[in-house]
């Protein structure tokens, strides 16, 4: 269950002492007095957080959470001494969950980074066992976009540390003065990648629930592409393994494609990045959809070819390798400042006013890739393939290479789009791309199926339209190229 908020969108704290299951009550007692009588007046409160408060404890499944808060940082020697009694509380007393003491003093619990989760979580749900209740100056929890940014600001730092760990590179990592097991810390990733999943999902929605299970859910609800590797994580996050190069591997991937969807995300003001897209190659996703070009055009020696909507100029090199004569085009003043500083072996001119700064059957080919998928109406793509028609000589070809509409909503290794709320299925539906580099990109494009190209080219007066739809080089994934080839006569 998602937390309640209050009206201006605080998380309303359930936590109460009523509700915490009885069986637990003689373990709490036990801590109580034990602390009592090694801390005397250093003892400021004693908080038990997270499910146990609400009396939501999951046999096998969840962890008792008790915070210790003091007037001083207690010496190393005597938390490892406090953890064994803790250890035998545990054993004697409650048995079906895990019990974890995290001990504190009040400054580093109010002001240390270490502690900012901490704070965040015994604010939003916890229970004051004993002392005084210190979180009451905590200001309140407000669900949305900067609690995400505060919780996860480091959590690039956390996956590379947690991978670090199964590399075998950080030798016996503790947590609470104790060394713990490779299975240990495959529960703490898979919490952290759920509760990580959440967090990507309140970058646009005001939701926030500690249940794994429901991070599971929200998450998997708006990114199902990632639903089976979430649901992995849940699996293990009470079923862990201790198979070290699977969790590397988890983390090389999943956790990595997690944080490519955060970046994004985040970066989703500061359009479209021309610097960055100008970087990318076509290696990953896009060498099915460049190698059956290849093979299509093969060699295009004494060939004119026109780029339009070159970039700055991935796709004009990939022709100039063919061995074309290439000239390239693009309605981005930045685009083409760019192609012209890198590739000054091609010229790159701007589209001004809609027109194309060429004269009337110059091309043989015109090439475009990943132009028409960008563009928001089908009036608009004609009005644009007319263009484009006017400068390609008789019998000449313009080659698109463009989304398979099966491709959106799914994930690949360059690139993950995802359905944004008002996504219908219907032509003409913005979906949203984000592109997995480094930084990641993430933009608009537009759902548009076979029959829009089809229509719109035979308006613009090409004929003879051929698809093709090369297999995914990701083995078991639906291609995600449309290419398409007319010729003018
Ligand atoms: C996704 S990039 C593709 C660049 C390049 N073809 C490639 O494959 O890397 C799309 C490019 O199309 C350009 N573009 C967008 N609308 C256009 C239009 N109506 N006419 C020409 N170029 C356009 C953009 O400025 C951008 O450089």
């Amino acid at each position: 269950m998602s937390y309640k908020l209050d009206k201006k969108g605080f998380i309303i704290n359930e936590g109460n002492k009523n509700k915490i299951q009885k069986k637990y009550l003689p373990s709490f007692k036990k801590i109580s007095s034990f602390l009592i009588k090694e801390l005397g007046k250093n003892l400021v409160s004693i908080y038990l957080r997270g499910s146990g408060s609400t009396g939501e404890v999951i046999p096998n499944i969840s962890d008792l959470d008790v915070i210790v808060i003091t007037n001083k940082n207690i010496l190393k020697k005597k938390l490892i001494y406090f953890s064994k009694v803790f250890k035998k509380i545990e054993k004697e007393y409650i048995q079906d969950v895990e019990l974890e003491v995290t001990i504190v003093s009040l400054k580093d619990f109010y002001k240390s980074q270490r502690y900012k989760n901490l704070r965040i979580y015994i604010k939003t749900r916890s229970v004051l066992l004993y002392g005084s209740d210190v979180v009451k100056k905590i200001s309140k929890i407000r669900v949305g976009k900067e609690l995400s940014l505060e919780i996860y600001q480091d959590i690039k730092k956390e996956i590379n540390h947690l991978r670090k760990i199964f590399l075998g590179k950080i030798k016996n990592p503790s947590y609470l003065n104790e060394s713990r097991p490779i299975k240990f810390w495959c529960v703490w990733t898979m919490r952290t990648l759920l509760r990580f999943g959440l967090g990507i999902v309140m970058l646009d929605d005001k939701i926030y629930t500690s249940d794994l299970k429901d991070c599971y859910k929200i998450f998997s609800k708006k990114y199902p592409q990632y639903k089976k590797e979430m649901k992995k994580a849940l699996y293990l996050s009470v079923n862990p393994t201790s198979d070290k190069n699977f969790l590397v591997n988890y983390l090389e991937t999943f956790g990595k494609n997690l944080f490519y969807l955060w970046e994004a995300k985040i970066m989703e003001n500061q359009g479209f990045n021309e610097k960055a897209y100008s970087k990318i190659g076509i290696e990953g996703t896009y060498v099915s959809g460049f190698k059956f070009i290849r093979n299509l055009l093969r060699n295009l020696k004494t060939k004119k070819v026109l780029d339009y909507g070159s970039g700055a100029g991935r796709s004009s090199v990939f022709l100039k390798s063919l061995g074309a004569e290439v000239f390239a085009v693009d309605i981005s003043e930045k685009m083409v400042a760019l192609g012209n500083k890198i590739n000054r072996d091609i010229p790159f001119k701007l589209i001004k006013n809609k027109k194309i700064p060429y004269g009337n059957n110059t091309f043989d080919i015109v090439f475009s890739s990943f132009v028409h998928v960008g563009i928001s109406s089908i009036s608009k793509m004609t009005r644009l393939n007319k263009e484009i028609f006017r400068v390609v000589k008789k019998n000449g070809e313009l080659i698109i290479l463009t989304i398979n509409p099966q491709m959106w909503g799914k994930d690949y290794i360059s690139t993950t789009s995802i359905f944004p709320k008002e996504f219908r299925g219907i032509s003409g539906d913005k979906v949203e791309v984000i592109l997995k580099q480094n930084p990641p990109m993430r933009f608009f494009d537009y759902y548009w199926e076979k029959s829009d190209y089809q229509k719109s080219l035979l308006d613009s007066g090409f004929n003879k339209i051929k698809f093709f739809i090369p297999k995914s080089t990701e083995k078991t994934k639906t291609p995600p190229y449309l290419i398409i080839v007319v010729k003018k006569y």
